[in-house]
């Protein structure tokens, strides 16, 4: 009988990547994505890597009655929520959207899991519940939470929360707070990668999208913070490397006989500059990249990096993905979205 699993947001760019590595270990992924904020490019990309079309239902998470009929067709064995919107500048400017949109959507989920009795649950959260960290910059599960700086911070936050209380009333479901550090890089076969649209917000598309012309040249926010060379510390973590953390994450919950509530960094516990991202870039691609120095971006955190402990005493998961594997990856699905242009 074919394991299936719910994967919200599941043409975008955490959730497609999260498909193949569902698709690679047996279970049959069950796709819900209305494509506000994804590319039928990825959809394409992901049925010529799988080799047949992925399921998929062009469904908005927030509409009760058409993920219902979605409850009603299949016996989920899990959920995997990613389906939410993403940008921080965004988030301040539309704070009503971002809350509508990530809140309801979670709780219209964790609702129909509850009636459908679907058990295994895992959130698509983020070291952005952390805030700035105080005395150590490695945060582990139990460093406290901050309040968060933007409107997009508060729905991981009060995601978190939500579920929190959820298991509180139901305390027989398995449920997991993956807090992703910095997802970067693509699938190695560049048929499926992060697809920006617009002008991008995070490091390394923009990156790759002024190495390729789309953007004149890369502002460094700020290089004069207390780091080792002036720029801001990141955790980036291979996006397969996340997307196998998702597989680990469901196996770990179906195995569990008794409820549980687990919050779980997904990052490599190494902690790497800005400016080390674009030597990185440069050495891997042999080409100089355009940028400048420029003030600092308001709400950046100066230094953060995971302990990366827990993924793999209670998931039996680590990366093992070098931040150069994820810029090279990066670089080639560039490349490929620029020849299909
Ligand atoms: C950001 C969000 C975080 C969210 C994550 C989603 C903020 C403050 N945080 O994380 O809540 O979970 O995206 O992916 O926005 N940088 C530049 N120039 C650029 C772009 C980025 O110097 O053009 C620097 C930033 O200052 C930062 C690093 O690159 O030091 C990474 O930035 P980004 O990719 O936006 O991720 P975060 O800020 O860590």
């Amino acid at each position: 009988m074919s394991k299936y699993v719910l994967v919200t947001g599941g043409a975008g760019y955490i959730g497609s990547h999260t498909v193949l590595a569902l698709t690679a270990k047996g279970y049959t992924p069950v796709i819900v994505d209305d494509f506000r904020n994804a590319n039928e490019v990825v959809l394409n990309g992901l049925s010529t890597i799988l080799g047949f079309e992925p399921i998929l239902h062009r469904v908005d998470i927030c509409d009760p009655s058409a993920m219902r009929a979605i409850f009603q067709s299949y016996v989920f064995h899990g959920v995997i929520h990613f389906a939410a919107y993403k940008a921080v500048g965004e988030s301040v400017q539309k704070p009503l959207m971002y809350y509508q949109n990530n809140l309801a959507g979670l709780v219209n989920i964790l609702s129909l899991m509850e009636e459908f009795k679907v058990l295994n649950f895992v959130f698509s959260s983020s070291c952005t519940v952390y805030g700035e960290p105080k005395e150590t910059k490695e945060v582990h599960e139990e460093t406290p939470k901050s309040l968060p700086e933007s409107p997009y911070g508060y729905t991981k936050w009060i995601g978190e929360q939500i579920i929190s209380d959820f298991f509180k009333s139901a305390p027989e479901f398995h449920l997991m707070n993956l807090r992703y550090f910095n997802p970067v890089g693509a699938h190695p076969s560049a048929k499926i990668g992060e697809f920006p649209i617009g002008k991008p917000n995070n490091l390394l598309p923009f990156v790759t999208q002024t190495a390729i012309g789309k953007q004149d040249c890369l502002t460094v926010f700020g290089d004069d913070y207390p780091t080792r060379d002036g720029s801001c510390v990141r955790d980036y973590i291979h996006v397969m490397d996340l997307a196998e953390a998702h597989v680990q994450a469901i196996q770990f919950l179906e195995k569990q006989e008794n409820g549980c509530l687990e919050a779980v960094n997904i990052g490599t516990g190494t902690g790497t500059t800005v400016l080390e991202v674009i030597r990185v870039f440069e050495k891997i691609t042999n080409q100089k990249l355009n940028y400048r120095i420029g003030p600092r971006r308001e709400g950046d955190v100066i230094e953060i990096y995971a302990n990366a402990v827990k993924s793999n005493t209670l998931l039996s998961w680590k990366a093992t993905r070098t931040i150069e594997d994820a810029v090279r990856d990066a670089w080639n699905w560039e490349l490929a979205l620029n020849q299909q242009a």
